[in-house]
C-alpha cells in the first residue's frame, strides 16, 4: 500500500528537485540535501508501480553567472554550457534517475516562462512600480546589487557589495553603501527611475495561511512548516519579479528592453517547461490534475521560494495544482565546516566519481544515512570509511557473499529445497521467525520513504541484512551440513530468499548494488509488491557467480582525501590574509624609547635541545652580545647567516632562553604564511648604528 500525505491516494507523481545553478559543479551538500533523497523516493515509487515523473535541470540565469563570466572573460552562455555538462554527466553517473535533465537557457523554457509572465500580466495579476535604482552612465545600464561596491555603513569595510557586506555579514541595500562604485566601469553610479512588476504576495496571505498553516500542519516537516509560519507571520510584501539585466528570460512586453524575469521567477517555471519538453501535449495532467501529487525536493535555503512564492505564482494562474509536500532538508557540513563553493570547501561529485570509480553506492549510502533531515549534519571522511567498511562490507556484502558462496559450495549454485519451512508444519521456530520478520520489511521501509524519513528507511533495509547475518550465525549451515543436510537446505533457501529480497529493497538506495545482486542471483527485476515473501527464488533455480559487492577502503585512501582538504584550508588561510589593524597611535617619545640598532652576525648556531631557537653572536659596535631568536625553523642553515646584518632592540631586558642569556631582540617580519624573515639593511652599515 502507498501511504500518502494526508492519506490521499494519488494517481501519479510529479517530483521535482531544485535546479542547481550552472556556475559550479555539484557537491555532497547538494546530494545529501536534495538529489539522493529525491532519487530514493522516485525509485521506490517506480518499484511500487506508480506513474512518476522526476524533473531536474540546470538553473542558468541570475547575476552570479554573469559575474563569473566577466571574471573569466567569457560569455554567460560559455559558463552555463560548461557546468551544465559537468553537472548533468555526474548526476547520470551517480544514478540520479531523472526522467529529464534540461536547462533554463533552452528556447522552450524561455517561451514557457515568458508566456507564464505574459498571462499573469494580461490578467492584471502584477502591480507595477517605479523605483530608483543605480545606473552606470559609462556602461549604459542599470546595476544589479552585486555589481555595486562601496563602504559598509556598519563596519567600514570598503569592499562591501550592494546586497551584502561580507566582512560583517549585514545584508544591505545598494543605496546604503557609502561611496558606491560600479563594478562594471568603476564610475560612480547615479540613481535613475526604473519600472518593475511585482507579485502582490501581501494579498496571498489569507489563502497561504489556510493552505500551509492549517492544511499542512503535521504532514510538512517541522523545519519547513516553521519557516513558512515565520514568513507569513512577519507579513508578506510584494516581490519584484523582473530585473534590469541582459542575461535571462526577456520581459515579453513592449518597451522592456534590458529587462529580464527575476531568476527566481523563471527557474521554478523550469519544472513546467521541462515537463513540456518531456511529455509534449500530454504535459498538463502532470501539473493540473488534482490526482497528481506534486513534491518538491529542495534545501532549506529554497523553502520560501517553493512554499510561498512559486505556489503564489501557480495560484495566480489558477489552473495549477499546488505542492502536496516540500520535504526540504537542512545543510550538510564537511569536516565540521560549512560547505562553500568560493572557499572550495567541498567534496565535488565529479571529482569523487573520478577518484572512487565504481563506488557510487558508497557515496549514496553515506549521504543517505547522514542526510540532514532534521538538523545540519556533518560529513567526515572517517565516517565515510566506517560506513563502507563496517556496514556495507561487513553487513550487507558479507551476508550476500556468505550465502552465495555456500550455495555454490553445497549445491553447485542451485537453490536448494525449502523442505522444512513456510508451507510445512514442524519447521524450526527460528526459520518461522525469519520468514515472519522478512514479511514486515517492505512495508516498514516503504512507510519511512513515503514520510520522507530516508535515513530510517535505509537503516531498516540494513536491518534485513543484519537479520540474514544473524540467521546464518545462529544456524551455522557450514557445520549443520554435516549432521542435517535437509535442514541446511532450508536455511540456505531462506538465506537466498533474504538476498533476493535485499536486491529488491536496496534498489532505491543502492541501485548499482541491486543490479549486481540481480545478476548474481540470476533474478529478473521484481516490484516492491513481490518483496516480503520467501519465494522469490524457486527451488532448482541456478544462481550466477558470486562477486564481492563492496571492498574495504584503506586508511591511506582516506588520508589522501583528508590531506587534500587540509591543503585547501591552508590555501584559504593564505587567501584570506589581511594586514593586521594599525595599532593605537604612539608619540615620537614612545618611539624614542625603543633603542633599535644594526648589528653584524659573527656566529650563529642552533640552541641544543631547542628546535625553534637560534643563538646569535652579534657585533654591536661596542663589543659583542648574544641574542637568542625563535627563527630556527625558517633558517635551517645557521652558518649561512654569518656576515649578514640584522636589526635588533638593544635595550630589551636580558632574559634566559633554554639556559642561554639573550641580550636583546632581533627583528623579523611575519609573512602571511607565518614565516619569519630577518630584517636586513639594504646596504652594509656600521655595526651599532641606530635605526629610526
Ligand atoms: O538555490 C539554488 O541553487 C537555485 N538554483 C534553486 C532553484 S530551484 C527552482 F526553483 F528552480
Ligand atoms: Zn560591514
Amino acid at each position: 500500500m502507498v501511504y500518502t500525505d494526508k492519506d490521499k491516494k494519488y494517481r501519479r507523481y510529479t517530483v521535482t528537485s531544485a535546479l542547481p545553478y550552472a556556475n559550479g559543479p555539484v557537491h555532497i551538500g547538494h546530494l545529501a540535501g536534495v538529489y539522493v533523497p529525491a532519487d530514493v523516493y522516485v525509485r521506490y515509487l517506480r518499484a511500487q508501480g506508480e506513474e512518476v515523473m522526476f524533473i531536474g535541470g540546470s538553473d542558468e540565469h541570475g547575476v552570479p553567472i554573469t559575474i563569473k563570466a566577466r571574471k573569466e572573460g567569457c560569455t554567460p552562455q560559455d559558463i552555463v554550457d560548461r557546468y551544465h555538462k559537468i553537472i548533468k554527466d555526474s548526476f547520470a553517473e551517480l544514478g540520479i534517475s531523472f526522467d529529464i535533465y534540461s536547462r533554463t537557457s533552452s528556447k522552450e523554457h524561455h517561451e514557457t516562462a515568458a508566456a507564464y509572465f505574459k498571462k499573469l500580466y494580461e490578467e492584471g495579476k502584477f502591480i507595477e512600480k517605479v523605483s530608483q535604482q543605480y545606473y552606470d552612465e559609462e556602461a549604459g545600464c542599470f546595476l544589479a546589487d552585486r555589481y555595486i561596491t562601496g563602504t559598509c555603513p556598519h563596519c567600514g569595510n570598503e569592499h562591501a557589495y550592494g546586497d551584502q557586506c561580507e566582512a560583517c555579514g549585514t545584508s544591505l541595500n545598494a543605496t546604503d553603501l557609502i561611496n558606491p562604485k560600479s563594478a562594471l566601469s568603476g564610475s560612480k553610479p547615479v540613481l535613475k527611475d526604473t519600472k518593475h512588476w511585482f507579485l502582490p504576495l501581501d494579498k496571498d496571505e489569507p489563502w497561504l495561511r489556510e493552505w500551509i498553516l492549517e492544511g499542512h500542519k503535521g504532514d510538512w516537516k517541522t523545519n519547513v512548516y516553521g519557516q513558512c509560519k515565520s514568513w507569513i507571520d512577519a507579513g508578506l510584501q510584494p516581490r519584484a519579479v523582473t530585473r534590469d539585466l541582459d542575461w535571462g528570460v526577456k520581459v515579453p512586453l513592449e518597451g522592456s528592453d534590458g529587462k529580464v524575469l527575476y531568476v527566481w521567477f523563471d527557474a521554478p517555471i523550469g519544472y513546467i517547461s521541462f515537463t513540456k519538453q518531456l511529455k509534449g501535449d500530454d504535459w498538463e495532467k502532470w501539473w493540473k490534475d488534482q490526482d497528481t501529487k506534486l513534491v518538491h525536493f529542495i534545501g532549506k535555503d529554497n523553502i520560501v521560494f517553493h512554499c510561498i512564492i512559486f505556489p503564489s505564482m501557480l495560484h495566480a494562474d489558477g489552473s495549477y495544482i499546488l505542492p502536496a509536500n516540500v520535504p526540504a532538508n537542512e545543510f550538510l557540513n564537511l569536516e565540521g565546516d560549512k560547505i562553500s563553493t568560493s572557499r572550495n570547501w567541498a567534496v565535488w561529485l565529479h571529482e569523487y566519481l573520478k577518484e572512487f570509480p565504481g563506488k557510487q553506492d558508497v557515496l549514496r549510502y553515506t549521504l543517505c544515512s547522514n542526510a540532514p533531515e532534521t538538523k545540519d549534519n556533518d560529513f567526515t571522511w572517517k565516517d565515510f570509511q566506517l560506513k563502507n567498511n563496517s556496514e556495507l562490507v561487513a553487513i550487507l556484502g558479507n551476508f550476500v557473499n556468505r550465502t552465495l558462496v555456500l550455495t555454490h559450495k553445497f549445491y553447485g549454485g542451485k537453490v536448494p529445497a525449502c523442505t522444512q519451512a513456510i508451507k510445512q508444519s514442524g519447521n524450526q521456530a527460528i526459520d518461522d521467525e525469519v520468514v515472519k520478520e522478512l514479511a514486515t520489511f517492505p512495508e516498514r521501509i516503504g512507510r519511512s520513504i513515503e514520510t520522507y524519513r530516508f535515513r530510517e528507511a535505509l537503516s531498516e533495509m540494513m536491518n534485513l541484512a543484519r537479520l540474514g547475518n544473524k540467521y546464518l550465525t545462529d544456524t551455522e549451515p557450514w557445520k549443520l551440513i554435516k549432521t542435517d543436510p535437509e535442514r541446511t537446505a532450508t536455511v540456505m533457501n531462506l538465506s537466498l530468499q533474504i538476498c533476493a529480497n535485499l536486491a529488491v529493497l536496496c534498489a532505491p538506495f543502492l541501485p548499482f548494488t541491486a543490479d549486481k545482486m540481480h545478476l548474481m542471483l540470476n533474478l529478473p527485476a521484481k516490484g516492491w509488491q513481490d518483496a516480503g515473501k520467501a519465494d522469490l527464488l524457486m527451488e532448482g533455480h541456478t544462481i550466477g557467480t558470486p562477486e564481492l559487492l563492496f571492498e574495504q577502503i584503506s586508511d591511506e585512501t582516506i588520508q589522501a582525501q583528508v590531506d587534500k582538504l587540509q591543503a585547501t584550508k591552508e590555501q584559504n588561510a593564505l587567501n584570506a590574509w589581511q594586514p593586521a589593524e594599525v595599532k593605537a597611535p604612539v608619540t615620537i617619545d614612545d618611539f624614542g624609547k625603543m633603542d633599535i640598532r644594526v648589528g653584524t652576525i659573527l656566529e650563529c648556531q642552533k640552541v641544543p635541545k631547542a628546535d625553534k631557537l637560534l643563538q646569535f653572536k652579534i657585533e654591536d659596535g661596542m663589543g659583542t652580545r648574544t641574542i637568542v631568536s625563535g627563527i630556527a625553523k625558517y633558517y635551517p642553515d645557521p652558518q649561512a647567516l654569518v656576515g649578514k646584518q640584522v636589526c635588533f632592540i638593544a635595550n630589551f631586558p636580558p632574559r634566559k632562553l633554554k639556559g642561554v642569556e639573550s641580550q636583546g631582540m632581533i627583528l623579523s617580519a611575519e609573512d602571511k604564511d607565518g614565516r619569519l624573515v630577518l630584517l636586513t639593511p639594504s646596504d652594509i652599515v656600521t655595526p651599532g648604528c641606530n635605526v629610526g
